[in-house]
Parts: C-alpha cells; sequence; structure tokens
C-alpha cells in the first residue's frame, strides 16, 4: 500500500474512533504508561504495586501489559491471564470475560502482540475492540500500562499515547544514560504528556537525589523537557522474595521500606500536580496511539 493510501486509512480509522457512540468528550480514567529506557529496572513490579497502593486509596485501577512476548504482570501478579484484547473478536467473547481480577479489585488486561495487530484491523473490528475497552473509561480512575523495555517504536507509541509517563530507572550510569536516551526520543517526538521520574534500587537518600538531579538538569538544559520528581524506591530484598514468592510486595511485605517508597509515590499519582489536568482516557489514548502507529 503507498503511504499516502494508508495515511488516508489510518485518518479514517481514527475518526471512526472518535465518532464511536460510546466515546465522551472527557474521560475519568487517567492512562499512565510506566516505561524505562534500560530493561530489568523495576517496571513491572513498581506497576503492580502501585496499582495496589492506589488501590488502597479507594481507587479504580486497570492494568494492561503491553510487554509483548513476556507476561510479566502475570507473573508478579501470581495470576494467569489465558486471553488477549484480539480474542475479543472471536465469537461472543466480551471485555469481562478477557479481564482478570486481581486483588483490592483490580483489574488486568493482558495486551499480547495483540496490541500492536490494531493498526492492520479493519475499522469495524477496531471499533469493536475499542468500543469494548472504552468501557473502562467510566469504571477506571488509572490504567497502568506496563511497557517492556527499550526505546523501540511499540514502547515509544504508548509513551506517546498516555496521559502521563512515570520513567523508571535505577542509579546504575547504564540506566541513567538510557532513561535520558527515552526523554530524548520522547522529545524527539515532541511529546506533551508529563514526564515523571522514579529512581529505584537507591541505597539511600542522597543516592536518589543525585540521580534525579541529574537527569531533571540534563533533560532541562539540553532537551527542554521539565521532569518531575516522583521519589525513589529503596533496594530492598523484601522485592527480591516478593518475586520469588509470586506475591506482589505490598501485600506479601506491606511494612518493608519499599512499599513505604511505593504508597509515598503512589500518594502524589492519586492526590497531588497535574490532577487538575483533563485526562483523555483510554479512548483519547487509542486516538493519539493510532497516530504514533505510522
Ligand atoms: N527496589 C528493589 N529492590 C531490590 N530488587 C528489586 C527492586 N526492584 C526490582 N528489583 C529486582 O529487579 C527485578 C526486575 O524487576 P522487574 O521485572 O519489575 O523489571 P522490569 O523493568 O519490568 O524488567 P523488564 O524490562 O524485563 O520488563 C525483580 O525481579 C527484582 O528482583
Ligand atoms: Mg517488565
Amino acid at each position: 500500500m503507498s503511504d499516502q493510501a494508508e495515511k488516508l486509512r489510518q485518518m479514517t480509522l481514527r475518526s471512526s474512533i472518535v465518532k464511536s457512540p460510546v466515546i465522551k468528550k472527557s474521560a475519568k480514567s487517567r492512562v499512565i504508561t510506566v516505561t524505562s529506557g534500560k530493561g530489568g529496572v523495576g517496571k513491572t513490579n513498581f506497576t503492580v504495586n502501585m496499582a495496589l497502593a492506589l488501590a488502597a486509596f479507594d481507587k479504580k485501577v486497570l492494568i494492561i501489559d503491553a510487554d509483548l512476548g513476556m507476561a510479566n504482570v502475570e507473573v508478579v501478579f501470581g495470576c494467569s491471564a489465558p486471553y488477549n484484547i484480539l480474542n475479543l473478536l472471536e465469537d461472543g467473547l466480551k471485555i469481562t470475560d478477557i479481564i482478570t481480577d486481581g486483588p483490592r479489585g483490580i483489574k488486568f488486561l493482558a495486551g499480547g502482540s495483540g496490541i500492536y495487530h490494531l493498526a492492520n484491523l479493519s475499522a469495524a473490528h477496531l471499533n469493536h475492540i475499542v468500543s469494548q475497552i472504552t468501557l473502562f473509561d467510566n469504571w477506571a480512575d488509572f490504567i497502568l500500562i506496563d511497557t517492556g523495555a527499550g526505546i523501540s517504536r511499540n514502547v515509544l507509541n504508548f509513551v506517546m499515547a498516555a496521559d502521563q509517563v512515570i520513567l523508571i530507572t535505577t542509579p546504575e550510569p547504564t540506566a541513567i544514560t538510557d532513561a535520558y536516551a527515552m526523554v530524548k526520543a520522547y522529545a524527539g517526538q515532541n511529546g506533551s504528556a508529563p514526564l515523571k521520574l522514579v529512581v529505584n534500587r537507591v541505597f539511600d537518600r542522597d543516592e536518589g537525589e543525585m540521580v534525579v538531579d541529574k537527569l531533571m538538569r540534563v533533560s532541562q538544559r539540553f532537551l527542554n523537557i521539565p521532569i518531575e520528581n516522583l521519589g525513589y524506591v529503596y533496594e530492598d530484598r523484601c522485592m527480591v522474595k516478593a518475586v520469588k514468592q509470586q506475591i506482589p510486595l505490598l501485600l506479601a511485605f506491606p511494612e518493608a521500606i519499599s512499599s513505604k517508597c511505593i504508597e509515598n509515590i503512589a500518594k502524589q499519582i492519586a492526590f497531588g500536580k497535574n490532577m487538575q489536568q483533563q485526562p483523555l482516557g483510554i479512548k483519547g489514548f487509542f486516538y493519539k496511539f493510532l497516530e504514533y502507529m505510522y
């Protein structure tokens, strides 16, 4: 297909989504993409445990696992999700059939590779999927998207389409360099969603502050991108133990120092800055997601 024909197809798809009857102008749900430059810095564990902390503040949370190929959220949650969003196109399956219920009323949707096939679907199929998922715009306060590692096009699409982005790094120089590369890619695409930073696995407060200071300073100075500091999470053996037990940290070790750090960050997400901004919700997310897909 020529580039122009493909662009036209995309425009038609997007306008059909926006005109869909289930889509309202404003949404309740805030879509937050959790990402990093380097892999293995703690995204999945942070996402699951922040969801639990938000749920403890009476917030309704849906987690979408957008990590292609690796069912990481399932493993951390200790639950299984047999379906992904493409199964919505199968006879009779509804969104309620493909959602897994986690602890504290959290709902979990496995995106799987299905997410990356969305742009290849017919308008009717795409509309069906989007209209099912947008039912969550009336339910969820927060939709947390756990991405895979690296600055691939796939990951960037989730970053660009979100209402807010949480960037995770550790104090390791490689992780900081890769986090900066992610901010650079985001700046290169004219990203506009607020970027928030979490430094995971810090040994002490000074180490956390040094990383925050460094990344905030260079991003502002060289990329003109402001980053908000959400704080840090301590290096904690309880996290490793919880992962091994396949019980989320906040449930296995609620009094652990890392649990307290995550609760503190969740408090800022639930009640802090930027909360006045009207979220675009999952409907807005899909609209932007398809826009960036090409
Ligand atoms: N605060 C912490 N203290 C100690 N260990 C931690 C901490 N956070 C994460 N870890 C360790 O790092 C491992 C990787 O975490 P996780 O799977 O959440 O990373 P990820 O960024 O999602 O990885 P990927 O990029 O592969 O998706 C965990 O299994 C755990 O052992
Ligand atoms: Mg992960």
